[in-house]
């Protein structure tokens, strides 16, 4: 393992797939000491055997408060300090209106937005111990605009860009920066069962790269790709033009 000055100690939860998997890899490929969570170890098998000495796994369901202390407990057996944290564990689930499931609103809620304020409370003492740490939670740009379908995801969605930008004003003392990510479509297990159209979709390969390059800056939110965030403004310059294209019909 790369021992530089330069090594960081990184935590990535919904680490085992898509764009978490993803940004596991390219930290790892950078020198970073990584901590990957999410509940199945899955694929960060295969890489542990190429990362041995810098991978390790931690196995935290993010909808169950009772894993909290465990797992801050397993962290600390690895590590005293944590450079940046990156909260990514989600899960998307779409709302029928015809046969609505309202307990979906709980299965979501419970994973996106509890699942980051419990991850904020596993990581928060050791972020607060690392000089100029950094706190990374993963929105959407389905944030940005109301979509049929998406009353859970979206609330949940809302509720942590909400949530990392309040928490950034109180954590400012700590010297801790805060970014809240609002991804556009990437190609992933979560995308793959849309039954929809799914415009400027973008491996995780390539989200990844923007993605670090606005961790690497340290901005304070990055919504992309560039193009939907702009089609997606016609929701709020537009309000009654975007109801009529985007209403059910
Ligand atoms: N893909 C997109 O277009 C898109 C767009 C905007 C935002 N996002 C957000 O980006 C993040 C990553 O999504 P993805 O597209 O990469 O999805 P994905 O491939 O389905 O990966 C989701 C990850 O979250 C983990 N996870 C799910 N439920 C969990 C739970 N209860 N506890 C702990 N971990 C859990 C999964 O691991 P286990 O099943 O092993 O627990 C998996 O590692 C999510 O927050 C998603 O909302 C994605």
């Amino acid at each position: 393992m790369p021992d530089t000055a330069q090594s960081k100690t990184v935590w990535i939860t919904g680490a085992s797939s898509g764009l978490g998997f993803s940004m596991v890899k390219e930290q790892l490929k950078a020198g970073h000491r990584v901590i990957a969570s999410a509940r199945n170890e899955g694929k960060l098998a295969d890489l542990k055997q190429e990362y041995s000495e810098q991978l390790h796994f931690i196995a935290f369901d993010v909808a169950d408060a009772d894993q909290v202390e465990s797992v801050g407990d397993a962290m600390l057996q690895l590590t005293d300090t944590l450079d940046l944290a990156i909260l990514n564990a989600g899960t998307c689930e779409y709302l029928d209106i015809e046969q609505p499931d309202w307990s979906l609103f709980e299965r979501v809620n419970e994973v996106n937005y509890m699942g980051v304020v419990r991850s904020v409370q596993v990581c928060l003492p050791l972020l607060k111990k690392t000089p100029n740490a950094h706190l990374v939670g993963v929105s959407s740009q389905a944030v940005q605009a109301p979509f049929i379908r998406s009353e859970a995801y979206g609330a949940s969605k809302a509720a942590v860009r909400y949530f990392m930008a309040s928490l950034r004003l109180d954590i400012a003392p700590y010297d801790i920066d805060v970014t809240c990510i609002l991804p556009g479509f990437v190609d992933t297990p979560l995308t793959q069962k849309n039954d929809f159209d799914m415009p400027f979709i973008m491996s995780p390969e390539k989200a990844t790269e923007r993605i670090n390059k606005a961790i690497e800056k340290r901005v304070f939110e990055y919504a992309f790709p560039r193009r939907l965030t702009l089609a997606l403004a016609l929701s709020r310059w537009m309000p009654t033009l975007w109801f009529k294209q985007n209403a059910r019909k």
